[in-house]
């Protein structure tokens, strides 16, 4: 068995098949490039962050979907039934989820640099939790809310910057003063002004009902111990602020952990990591009633894949390309925007087949770093081969553009 096959990608007979479909008669019916997503898949780990939180939390449990990792609609809908509720991050997800059917109750407006326009459009949603990332925000939106509606219950929480932060590159670290390349971090509420936040978030009348934090993306096994620390700060915050006078309804640990990208990475232990929030909020006697997490990438992640056609493969100062008909940008950006971003590529025509050869997998796009993997071994394809980059179900779709005025491809949710 090879290292990413998973419930949603297996071989059979030598050929690749994505959600039981065999991926060469997908890429024929729908055309490439193409997105496929399992909708089994995303329920199956869904079932398996409800279980551990199930058996272990004391209080409520909220999976609340982030749906920037990708917000297909039907997607949206299918993880509503299920019973999560959505991380919304602009006004426009924030609609995407109410299209889903999401009532506002179950939505957290966890917004950045807020314009006065967002502030407009999200407050008019009764029951919306809106997550303050300023101290500076909340007095924009103290004014808004006097002037415009200030009888009105409106729930904030507070999104902290604990001073720790994890992820797999330095532009998705989202906590602590900066990243690991120097950039400061943007977000949160440093720990010195949180308390102040909740006295002046009750004085402008809000209701301040929740804490939240969210460290960065893409965690392996070796962030485990960090990341458990941030937990074990954050409770103790939220102690603090409920012996001040403001007992939280909800604590929310937010995203970051993901699957297997690449086959030497340590997959983080997401069970390990639940239940030691469920274990340190039950020792820290809260009157919270749920504690949430907001997982994109462990949801969906893996549980989608890019199909490209091979166009002809090209030699040149004797390096290999198998030249593809996607650019990165449109399709799958990760690579080519993040140094350190790894997607596994199989030969969806033929997974084991002789002879192999080493090649990079160029995109359609004019930039050198187009390439969808760099100097991979793999079954050499011909004309007309399918190859599937793995793990396109988050942060693909959603970050794509038309960069060369190339399209973004059509996605089946199967
Ligand atoms: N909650 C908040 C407030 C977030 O900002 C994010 C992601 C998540 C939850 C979900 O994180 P996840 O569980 O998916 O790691 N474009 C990058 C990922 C950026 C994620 C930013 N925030 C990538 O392609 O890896």
């Amino acid at each position: 068995m090879n290292w990413w096959e998973t419930d949603f990608a297996t071989v059979k007979g030598n050929k690749l098949w994505l959600a039981g479909r065999k991926a060469q008669d997908l890429a024929e019916k729908h055309g490439t490039p193409l997105y496929v997503y399992g909708k089994n898949a995303v329920l199956g780990r869904y079932a398996i962050l409800e279980k551990v939180l199930a058996a272990s939390s004391p209080v409520d449990a909220w999976i609340c979907y982030a749906i920037k990792a990708n917000p297909h609609p039907g997607l949206l809908s299918l993880l509503r039934k299920r019973g999560a509720r959505a991380d919304a991050v602009s006004p426009n997800e924030v609609e995407a989820a109410l299209a889903a059917g999401f009532p506002p109750g179950k939505i957290l407006f966890t917004g950045t640099s807020v314009s006065l326009d967002d502030l407009e459009r999200v407050f008019g949603i009764d029951g919306l939790t809106i997550n303050i990332d300023a101290a500076e925000q909340l007095e924009i939106m103290g004014a808004f809310k006097r002037k415009t509606c200030p009888k009105k219950r409106i729930r904030v929480s507070v999104r902290w910057n604990p001073g720790i932060g994890r992820g797999f590159n330095p532009r998705v670290i989202t906590a602590g003063e900066r990243s690991s390349d120097g950039t400061p971090v943007k977000f949160g509420v440093e720990e010195s002004k949180v308390a102040g936040v909740f006295e002046r978030a009750r004085a402008f009348g809000f209701d301040p009902v929740g804490l939240h934090q969210h460290l960065g993306s893409g965690w392996v096994r070796e962030d485990l111990a960090t990341v458990e620390e941030a937990v074990d700060k954050m409770v103790g915050k939220a102690k603090e602020l409920q012996n001040r006078g403001f007992p939280l309804e909800f604590l929310d640990f937010g995203g970051g952990f993901g699957p297997r990208y690449a086959r030497g990475q340590g997959l983080f232990p997401v069970e390990r990591y639940v239940r030691h929030i469920t274990r340190t909020v039950a020792k820290a006697g809260l009157t919270v009633k749920a504690i949430a997490v907001e997982p994109g990438k462990f949801l969906i992640g893996d549980a989608g894949a890019l199909l490209l056609r091979v166009e002809y493969v090209k030699e040149s100062y004797g390096n290999l390309f198998a030249c593809v008909n996607g650019g990165t940008y449109n399709t799958v950006p990760r690579p080519a925007i993040y140094l350190q971003a790894f997607h596994e590529i199989v030969n969806a025509s033929r997974v084991d087949g002789r002879p192999k050869a080493r090649l990079t997998v160029a995109g359609n796009l004019c930039e050198t770093g187009d390439v969808f993997g760099r100097e991979r071994s793999m079954p050499l394809p011909v004309s007309g081969d399918i190859l599937a980059v793995l793990c396109a179900g988050a942060y693909c779709r959603s970050m794509a553009s038309n960069f060369n005025l190339r399209e973004i491809p059509r996605e089946v949710l199967i």
